[in-house]
């Protein structure tokens, strides 16, 4: 059984990336970097059919945006360590409210923390 079925379907990603911009909104390191800042819908939308697909869902996200090529598509934003750990902060806040059983919460933690490591592109102190 996948992770997607194991939390109930695309709900939880729903819930989980709602949850997440909850906290993107408030943050001064991550918001101005969205060019829709005042729309986040379209962002909110793509990061939920992202992950559903990741985790073993619907490949809703390949279909309308093809290979995922993350990081290629993260090269327009100055991502250093700076806006990993504030992406992490909102991601972990997100995943523990929704607290899924153990080993689900496990699995979600250790991807999100290498896939936002691996995002970043730049070595240069962004603050
Ligand atoms: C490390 C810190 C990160 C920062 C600062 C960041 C920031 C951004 C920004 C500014 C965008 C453009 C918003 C838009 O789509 O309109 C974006 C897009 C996106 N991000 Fe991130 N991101 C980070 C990490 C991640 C990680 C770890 C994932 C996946 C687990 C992810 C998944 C996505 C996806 C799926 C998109 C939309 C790509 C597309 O189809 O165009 N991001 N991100």
């Amino acid at each position: 059984m996948s992770l997607f079925d194991e939390v109930g379907g695309s709900h939880f990603f729903d819930r989980l990336v709602d949850r997440f911009y909850e906290g993107v909104v408030t943050d001064d390191v991550l918001l101005p970097m969205y060019p829709e800042q005042s729309d986040l819908s379209g962002a909110k939308e793509r990061l939920k059919l992202f992950l559903q697909q990741y985790w073993g869902g619907p490949t809703t996200y390949s279909d309308e945006r093809g290979h995922p090529k993350l990081r290629q598509r993260h090269f327009p934003f100055v991502i250093g360590e700076r806006e990993r750990d504030r992406w992490m902060v909102h991601m972990m806040a997100a995943v523990d409210e929704l607290s899924p059983n153990e080993a689900v919460h496990q699995q979600l933690m250790e991807y999100m923390a290498m896939a936002s490591t691996a995002m970043v592109n730049t070595r240069r102190e962004t603050i």
